[in-house]
């Protein structure tokens, strides 16, 4: 998957990241959340959108990373999908590359497992400036 559009002249990649929590619907089962990274598969390559997802004690947090456009078309879809509610944006930034080239959408459900953990330790905590995000994820784990 390429990094992100060069935009002639300008030097800057057109990539945009953002990371956002909400609240599972109450009527939200596991196989839905396993439909949610199903349809991901399906849709993100295509959109050039990759990213995570956390489920955990029944709220969401993800993060996408892609073309600007693909990215807030995605967002404007996911806050009207009824399986979630009170999407709440945490952080929104443009970004020169993409921190997870790789996960089409990279599920970490259990994020009690450690090996979850420490895969996003290891993309995340080698100093590069995914510190952010990474705070944020254990923000999240705590609260
Ligand atoms: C928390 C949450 C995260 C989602 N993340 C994605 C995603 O990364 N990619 C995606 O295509 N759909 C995602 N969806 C599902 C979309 O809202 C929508 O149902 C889906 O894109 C429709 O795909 P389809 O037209 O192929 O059925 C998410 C939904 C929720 C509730």
């Amino acid at each position: 998957m390429p990094g992100g559009r060069w935009l002639p002249g300008s030097g800057e990649v057109a990539l945009e990241r953002v990371l956002y929590r909400s609240d599972a619907a109450e009527s939200v089962s596991t196989q839905d959340v396993l439909d949610i990274i199903a349809a991901s598969e399906r849709n993100n390559p295509k959109r050039e959108i990759t990213g995570f997802l956390i489920y955990d004690s029944d709220r969401f947090l993800q993060l996408l990373e892609g073309p600007p456009l693909e990215v807030e078309a995605l967002l404007g879809e996911i806050a009207g999908d009824d399986r979630n509610v009170g999407m709440e944006i945490l952080l929104s930034e443009t970004a020169e590359k993409r921190w997870f080239p790789d996960w089409s959408m990279k599920r970490l459900i259990s994020f009690g497992s450690i090996p979850a953990q420490e895969e996003l330790r290891a993309v995340l905590g080698d100093g590069n400036g995914g510190q952010a995000i990474l705070d944020e994820v254990n923000r999240f784990l705590d609260s």
